[in-house]
């Protein structure tokens, strides 16, 4: 027996501009909790993800800076590859969808779909700039909202009053290019039909049957995720280009097609694949074992994403053939910032690598503070009161204290030597059955993307390890029953050691930081290692350390500046 795979996916973020706060805790953090927990079972698992290098959204920027869109992937893909390396974010690769071989991998797909008769050749009229000599991709053109007379609105949407629109909706369209009004010129597309897959679609994701197979229960599934699907399916699929005229971007793989490129999201989730092959390619592995069979793939993705993994790339799999559909797709809402959207182009984020410069060595509070507050089933706000407080009295008053007593005292009492552990109480033995419960309950927690309640799981076993010195109080004890000092302690290490695997998913340096304490190798989910009598621990040093109000008010002043 093989053993099955897992193939998980974030995101592929746009290399456009530099992460922020909202990317890690919509799509990133949860997939390397998700990750992290399934090495530690030891199971067969890749994680990708990649710069999405193509669209709009790159060209644009690129014509915003005045550079080649070359330039801007070149120093957005490095950046964002060094950020997410550094937060702790642990793809197995970071792939970019320039790779020739993404190309190739993208190319010979559309290939096989057309070769399947999935697409539908149409003519259409699109806006065309005469100056530039170019049809415009939908946010090039602007106009006035139909529905708020905003004079500045996309030909995709409105900013103002969020109505998804198409560019012909736009009152006195002009392009973005010469200023000039468009005029409309006639273009062949290739259209995939997704109301051709209405049937199969709606069985997959409202039963989780495909082909007579059960292959999942929807209740697993979120239910916005759920929510929006069945409001697309219910209202109506249509027809979606899935070729754009631009000349960035993979080809179409025709001789006689000139100056068409493949749509960004037909493109960037195959990227997915092709970063697969990327990766089995180094590591002598099959790429299929990932996405065949009974591969189990789960896409990590932020809200905006939703129909893409759900609809559109499910129904390109199944088109192609030989590929597994997406076991789930966790999809998360939105953080805010102190009470408002997060904003891009507004300046109002949060930006990684600001962070990992501002706060060294402490990746993990962040971490810790976007997995507590994570927006799994409705928008959040992150605020840097909050994050004060909880690295103030979660971080450092339960987790870093219990950890710090426990270490201090082996060392101060036995030199560092685990002391024996005899003559039970009952409140030991309660507390014993206790602790190796914790284990199971994370995990089961995590399988099903409830990282915010196994995070707090996390803390409660910090908490009980903290209770447990609180009521025994060794430090009195010594002098008068050395034994059972030695018994309390003895129990408090081994919730340190069970705590060093169980917080490594979500504080990966905070989990090194203590093995290296109680000097260990890392155990694993299902085997956490016992500290045996008269094993040597290190000294102490500290896990976490308060943040004060200065440092909190100088961040609120940033982002004040940023907010001009
Ligand atoms: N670049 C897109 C975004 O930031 C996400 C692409 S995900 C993929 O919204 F599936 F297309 F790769
Ligand atoms: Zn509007």
């Amino acid at each position: 027996m093989t053993k099955k795979k897992y193939t998980i996916t974030s995101a592929l973020p746009y290399a456009n501009g530099p992460l922020h706060i909202g990317h890690i805790a919509g799509a990133y953090l949860p997939a390397d909790i998700y990750v992290r927990y399934r090495k530690s079972k030891k199971d067969d698992v890749l994680f990708v993800c990649g710069s999405d290098e193509h669209g709009a959204a790159i060209t644009l920027r690129a014509k915003k800076d005045g550079l080649s869109p070359k330039d801007i992937v070149d120093t957005y893909h490095f950046l964002n590859e060094k950020s997410f390396a550094d937060i702790g974010i642990n793809f197995d690769i970071y792939h970019r969808t320039s790779d020739p071989l993404h190309h190739q991998t993208a190319q010979q797909f559309f290939k096989t779909l057309d070769q399947n008769g999935i697409f539908k050749k149409i003519i259409s009229n699109q806006f065309y700039d005469n100056k530039h000599q170019q049809f415009l991709a939908d946010r090039y053109i602007i106009g006035t909202c139909p529905k708020c007379c905003y004079e500045h609105a996309y030909g995709d949407q409105c900013e103002k009053c969020g109505s998804a629109l198409s560019p012909s909706d736009l009152i006195n369209p002009k392009s973005t290019l010469s200023g000039d009004t468009p005029v409309m010129k006639e273009t062949m597309h290739w259209y995939l039909p997704m109301q051709d897959h209405q049937n199969w679609l709606k069985d997959w994701i409202e039963k989780g049957v495909y082909k007579n197979k059960k292959l999942h229960d929807p209740k697993d599934w979120r239910h916005q995720v759920i929510g929006q699907c069945k409001s697309w399916i219910d209202g109506g699929l249509r027809e979606r280009a899935m070729t754009r005229d631009l000349n960035w971007g993979v080809k179409v793989p025709y001789n006689d097609v000139d100056g068409k490129v493949l749509y960004v999201w037909l493109d960037a989730p195959i990227g997915y694949i092709s970063a697969t092959k990327k990766w089995a390619n180094k590591n002598n592995k099959k790429w299929q074992d990932y996405w065949q069979n009974d591969a189990e793939l789960i896409h990590f993705i932020g809200k905006d994403n939703i129909v893409f993994h759900t609809i559109i790339f499910p129904i390109l799999l199944h088109a192609h053939g030989n590929y597994v559909l997406p076991k789930n797709v966790p999809a998360n809402e939105f953080l805010n910032l102190e009470g408002k959207k997060l904003s891009t182009s507004k300046n109002w984020a949060i930006w990684l690598h600001d962070y990992l410069k501002d706060f060294v060595d402490q990746q993990d509070v962040l971490r810790y503070v976007l997995c507590s507050t994570a927006p799994e089933s409705k928008d959040t706000d992150f605020t840097w009161a909050d994050f004060q407080a909880r690295n103030n009295n979660e971080l450092v008053a339960i987790f870093g204290n219990f950890i710090n007593r426990v270490v201090v005292l082996t060392n101060k009492y036995w030199d560092g030597y685990v002391p024996k552990k005899s003559n039970l109480t009952q409140y030991d033995e309660i507390v014993m059955a206790d602790f190796t419960k914790y284990a199971h309950r994370i995990g089961q927690l995590i399988e099903k993307y409830k990282f915010r309640e196994a995070l707090s799981e996390v803390m409660n076993l910090a908490r009980l390890g903290n209770k447990y010195l609180a009521d025994t109080e060794p430090w009195k004890l010594k002098k008068i029953d050395e034994v059972r000092t030695q018994t309390i302690l003895n129990i408090s290490l081994q919730i340190a050691s069970h705590l060093s695997v169980l917080s490594e998913p979500f504080l990966p340096f905070t989990s090194n930081k203590l093995c290296n304490m109680l000097n260990i190798e890392k155990g694993s989910w299902d085997n956490i290692k016992e500290l045996h009598h008269n094993h040597k621990i290190n000294s102490a040093s500290l896990l976490f350390s308060k943040i004060d109000d200065e440092v909190i008010n100088q961040q609120l002043s940033k982002l004040k500046l940023q907010d001009l």
